[in-house]
């Protein structure tokens, strides 16, 4: 129902620096694997069969992550390793991935603009990388959402959770009112506003459930918070419109875009992911 999302990965990875002068900061390990990893499979899961990545020319390779590299697959075929390329090439053996070039890094509003032709008129997931939501018992965040979209089809969607009134100036923050079980309609959003001037402590999350509806508010968004072209902005213009839902989500969030969270998502996953482990084990005592 769901066939396409967006991954903006055009950053520079400022937070993360000196690494990201040359690693880009979506390919640093979270426990045993790539972050990127873990939003791709979420969104595979979730039923989507094209990611289209959105990059910066520098970091275009990004996407050879996903694709077959004959150097490393010979050399586990030498080793009659087949069930570890199937590990690493199975999950993602339908999915198509596409590359979008962000040639200017002028936010994340820009970012999802860029991806316009690529989505075309059908409403698609945006997922950003820097988080992660980790989720044990309930369905991942991208499949919780698109059962909220089954509800209330047309509607765009975006993640929200609590934070403490420090946390605010850091986040996309929403108003609105419940209307449903974790279900708010949604009637304003401001980009990292100071404590005084938030609506509530309602946080937007990097998951967003986005009919085409948004795009023609992305195309004539200006410039807002910290000089770029902000998708908060473009979803306060839609929430005008009665259109915009706001959804509490079920699962433990993740910061990967800053040293310590980064630190602390990769202890986290490495104790709560024991098939990677066991794969890993056994990858290095085979080669
Ligand atoms: C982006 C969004 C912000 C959201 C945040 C969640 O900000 O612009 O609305 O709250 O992600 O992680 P960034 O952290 O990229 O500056």
């Amino acid at each position: 129902m769901v066939r396409k999302a967006v991954i903006p990965a055009a950053g520079l990875g400022t937070r993360l620096l000196p690494v990201t002068k040359t690693v880009a900061k979506e390919l640093l390990p979270v426990g045993s694997r790539p972050s990127i990893e873990y939003v791709v499979e979420e969104a595979v899961e979730a039923g989507v069969e094209e990611v289209i990545f959105v990059l910066s020319p520098r970091k275009k390779e990004l996407v050879d992550y996903f694709r077959p590299n004959a150097g490393v697959d010979t050399l586990l075929a030498d080793h009659s390793q087949y069930h570890i390329l199937d590990y690493l090439y199975d999950r993602f053996a339908k999915t198509s991935f596409k590359v979008v070039i962000q040639n200017q890094a002028r936010g994340l509003g820009h970012a999802v603009a860029c991806a316009r032709e690529a989505v075309g008129n059908e409403a698609f997931l945006v997922l950003l990388p820097d988080d992660l939501i980790y989720t044990d018992t309930a369905p991942s965040v991208s499949k919780q959402m698109i059962d909220v979209y089954r509800r209330y089809p047309k509607q765009s969607l975006v993640a929200l959770f609590e934070v403490p009134e420090a946390q605010i100036p850091a986040y996309g923050i929403a108003a609105g009112e419940a209307i449903d079980t974790r279900v708010y309609r949604v009637n304003h959003l401001v980009e990292k506003p100071p404590i005084a001037q938030a609506p509530s402590r309602l946080a937007v999350v990097g998951r967003y459930l986005l009919s085409p509806a948004i795009f023609p508010f992305l195309l004539q968004e200006t410039t807002g918070a910290l000089g770029e072209i902000q998708l908060t902005d473009a979803l306060c213009d839609l929430a005008k419109t009665g259109a915009l839902l706001g959804y509490c989500f079920n699962g433990r969030r993740f910061d990967v875009g800053t040293p310590s969270g980064l630190a602390i998502a990769s202890i986290f996953y490495q104790r709560h992911n024991p098939d990677i482990r066991a794969f890993i084990k056994e990858l290095a005592t085979t080669l």
